[in-house]
């Protein structure tokens, strides 16, 4: 059920005192329910510019819609500008959002949401005057907790398995679930753990790069990297009907 306070989505039963807190969240409740049914999001590091219209296909024609392009490489920005052009039925945010330059950059390159490994105020305010959707880095309560104060609704649990995987989110819960906060963890997330993650309701999805690996991303084996995420898919469909 979704509950409104003072025009702002939130966890039924919140009031705007337990708020506390700027009325305003960086990731609407509509992103969250796109992500949440996609439940794994590809993080994809692509070297060159021509290799996206394959590979998002691959991974949208798998079963995973939503896709993770990370602003690690030059060929970020295209890759984001060709995918949204060639491949409509892909929803493509930006990841490794480090500076407010990198967030210019990924809503201009048609980005409909943006991801960073961890949190910091000027980026998510950047986020914000874009009108870009944004799940900043936390793997901390304290980071938590000013991710919150800052306006977002959904972090990035990062690195997930090295920083405690679904203990530490169940144990942040524990203090945080009344905020609504909701999780993406990445980082280490594998097919053999996505389950137990997938498996706590707080946890909208999870992201991976397993589902790009290297050598077929270089070979253009894009049946292999469609077998991958069709895989990815499934587990999905299992866990979540
Ligand atoms: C990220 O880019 O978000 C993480 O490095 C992904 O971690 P993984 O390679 O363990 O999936």
């Amino acid at each position: 059920m979704i509950a409104t306070v003072a025009g702002v989505y939130v966890a039924p039963g919140t009031t705007v005192g337990q708020l506390n807190r700027e009325l305003w969240y960086n990731t609407p409740m509509d992103m969250i329910e796109t992500l949440g049914k996609a439940g794994i999001i590809p993080v994809i590091v692509i070297e060159r510019e021509e290799q996206a219209v394959p590979l998002a296909k691959a991974l949208v024609g798998g079963g995973l819609p939503v896709l993770e392009v990370t602003f690690r490489t030059a060929a970020a920005p295209a890759a984001i500008e060709a995918i949204r052009r060639e491949v409509p039925e892909a929803v493509v945010g930006a990841g490794t959002l480090l500076d407010e330059n990198m967030v210019r950059r990924a809503k201009a390159a048609g980005a409909v949401f943006g991801v960073a490994p961890g949190f910091d105020p000027a980026v998510v305010a950047a986020a914000k005057a874009e009108n870009l959707p944004f799940c900043p880095g936390i793997a901390t309560a304290s980071e938590l907790s000013q991710a919150l104060t800052a306006g977002c609704r959904m972090v990035k649990f990062f690195p997930a398995e090295a920083a405690g995987g679904v203990k530490m989110i169940k144990n942040l819960l524990g203090a945080f679930r009344f905020t609504g906060v909701k999780f993406m963890p990445t980082g280490g997330v594998k097919p053999d753990n996505v389950g137990d993650y997938l498996a706590v309701p707080e946890i909208v999805c999870c992201g991976g790069t397993w589902l790009v690996p290297k050598d077929a991303l270089a070979a253009g084996d894009w049946a292999a990297i469609g077998k991958l995420a069709a895989e990815a898919a499934a587990i999905v469909a299992r866990l979540r009907g």
